[in-house]
């Protein structure tokens, strides 16, 4: 089984992929960490803006040592949008998340593309989102636990941003597959959302036999 799970920054897909990876026990894939490892990378040898080195970067990832803690943070998510836009860059991700879909036992992804593009015949697609508004309320309010200084504003219009890139770009858009059920989070808590994420999973199991 294969659960293709994409949606727009701060939707709450990946709370909701790993805690529907935990239920389900299937291994759980964040593959916005791996576009944040290129990005990391290419930031810290100040080539962000070559295309062949980030493209590089890409191909040499070595998955087992992506650490959330340090990549998780909204200057990498700019960046991260940055590097994703490449279609260098894209190709040399596509196989490592093939791989990673296909282990015996299945597996849940979240991302941009994983319904449209790297899992097409995906079991179960879900499009998550909510409106620009919720999503910049729910990320300033994890950020100003941590940060006083911390503006609504700013978080609004870089969720903005990263929305108009991502969806705008060429390669892979960020983009809501035919066959994709529309989850929107806007009303809803953590566990309404995980629940209602579960019905559709389990009602697409269900029609699939
Ligand atoms: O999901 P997250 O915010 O961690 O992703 C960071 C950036 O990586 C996104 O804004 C997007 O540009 C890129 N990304 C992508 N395709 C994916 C996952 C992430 O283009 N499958």
């Amino acid at each position: 089984m294969i659960i293709a799970i994409d949606g727009p920054a701060a939707s709450g897909k990946g709370t909701l992929g790993k805690r529907i990876a935990g239920h389900l026990g299937l291994a759980h894939l964040d593959t916005g960490l791996l576009y944040r490892a290129v990005a990391a990378q290419c930031l810290a040898r100040g080539v962000l803006d070559d295309v062949a080195a980030s493209a590089e970067a890409a191909r040499s990832l070595d998955v087992g040592t992506l650490d959330p803690a340090h990549l998780r943070t909204g200057a990498l998510g700019e960046a991260a949008s940055v590097v994703a836009a490449r279609r260098e860059v894209r190709a040399a991700l596509v196989d490592l998340q093939r791989r990673f879909a296909a282990r015996p036992g299945g597996a849940v992804l979240d991302g941009r593309d994983i319904g449209t593009v790297i899992c097409p015949d995906a079991t179960v697609k879900l499009f998550v989102t909510a409106s620009p508004e919720v999503r910049a309320e729910r990320r300033f309010k994890e950020l100003a636990a941590r940060d006083p200084l911390a503006s609504y504003e700013a978080v609004l219009a870089d969720i903005h941003k990263r929305d108009a890139r991502d969806s705008g770009r060429a390669t892979a858009p960020l983009a809501r597959a035919d066959d994709a059920i529309l989850l929107d989070t806007s009303g809803l808590g953590i566990e309404e959302a995980f629940q209602a994420a579960l019905d559709i999973i389990e009602a697409a199991r269900t029609r699939r036999g």
